[in-house]
This record gives structure tokens, sequence and C-alpha cells, in this order.
């Protein structure tokens, strides 16, 4: 798959970050991490402009780097978990280019967040149980704007991320 944008999407802890970066990698493709696109505009953390602004205020930044990203072509975008799920967000991605949902579990979403390093704001303060519901709850509010992706891949039996980075890489 080569348009001129891949936008990938999905909860925290799907890949999508880790993906892209090889996605991009191997179709030799500017990466662009959208979460890492607004610290380096804002010059902030995601967790500060969090604690700064509130979630609310996050999501209009988020939005507006969206757009600002969207400018480029040929490019690999990775979204932020909630970043389809605001505004018209997800309608503006799908005019924008091939729409991904790396699709998983929750139950696998949290392993994989409970391995991770990185700072969730959204998580923050959370009991392992408590993050676990959490994160049932939200899928469930969140899944019908996954789901208006152009394309999903169900990501929870890939055990690895090159598994995933070729079947994205198939899609046509
Ligand atoms: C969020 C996901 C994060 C980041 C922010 C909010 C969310 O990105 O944008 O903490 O609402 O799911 P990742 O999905 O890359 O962790």
């Amino acid at each position: 798959m080569t348009p001129s944008r891949i936008i990938l999407m999905g909860y925290m802890g799907s890949g999508k970050t880790t993906v892209g970066r090889a996605l991009a990698k191997d179709l030799n493709m500017p990466f662009y991490d959208l979460d890492w696109y607004i610290e380096s505009r804002m010059r902030k953390t995601v967790k500060q402009i969090f604690d700064e602004r509130g979630e609310d205020g996050f999501r209009v930044i988020e939005r507006n780097m969206l757009h600002e990203v969207a400018e480029f072509e040929n490019i690999v975008v990775s979204c932020g978990g909630g970043t389809p799920c605001f505004f018209d967000n997800i309608d503006y991605l799908n005019q924008q280019g091939e729409t991904v949902y790396l699709k998983c579990t929750p139950e696998v979403l949290h392993k994989h967040l409970s391995m991770g390093k990185t700072v969730r704001p959204l998580l923050l303060n959370k009991t392992p149980e408590q993050v676990k519901t959490y994160i049932e709850e939200q899928l469930q509010v969140r899944e019908p704007f996954y789901s208006k992706a152009k394309h999903t891949v169900d990501v929870t039996l890939m055990d690895n991320y090159e598994k995933i980075k070729i079947s994205v890489a198939k899609l046509k």
C-alpha cells in the first residue's frame, strides 16, 4: 500500500508508533507520530499539556496539530489513541488518507500498557485493576470511531510488530 498518507489509529498500546515507524522506513516515507509532533511544536510534553490545560485543552491542540501534519504528503502518521474520537477528526482523517485501525482486545492492550514505560496521562494514578476496567469502558466508547477507518487489522494474535507491519503494508 503506497498511498499519499497512511494513517494509523487505535487504542493506546496497540502498536501504532512502532508499526508506523517501521512501515515508514520500509516505504521510504517520512514518519510523523502525532504526540511527538505536538510535543516538538508546543515544546511541552503531552503530560505537561494535560496538566496545564486539561484534556479539553489537549484535544484542541491535538486537532490543530493534526491539520498541520495532514498538510504533508507521502507520509506515515500514527495518531494518539483519542485522536479519531474528538471533533470531526475521524471524517477528516478518512479524507486525508488510508486510515488503518489496529484493533486489539482490552486484555492484550492492558498487557502491552503494563509493560510500556511511556507516561500516559489518562492512566496515571490508577491501580492495575482500575486501568483494566478503564480500557474496557473506553474501548466501547471509542470503537464506533475507530471502526470508521477504511481498513481494520486485528492485531490481537499478532505477537510481534513485524507481522503487523507486513499486514498493514499488504492492504489494498
Ligand atoms: C491518548 C493517547 C496518547 C496521547 C494522550 C491521550 C488517548 O497517545 O495522545 O495521552 O486519549 O488515548 P498514544 O495512543 O500514542 O499513547
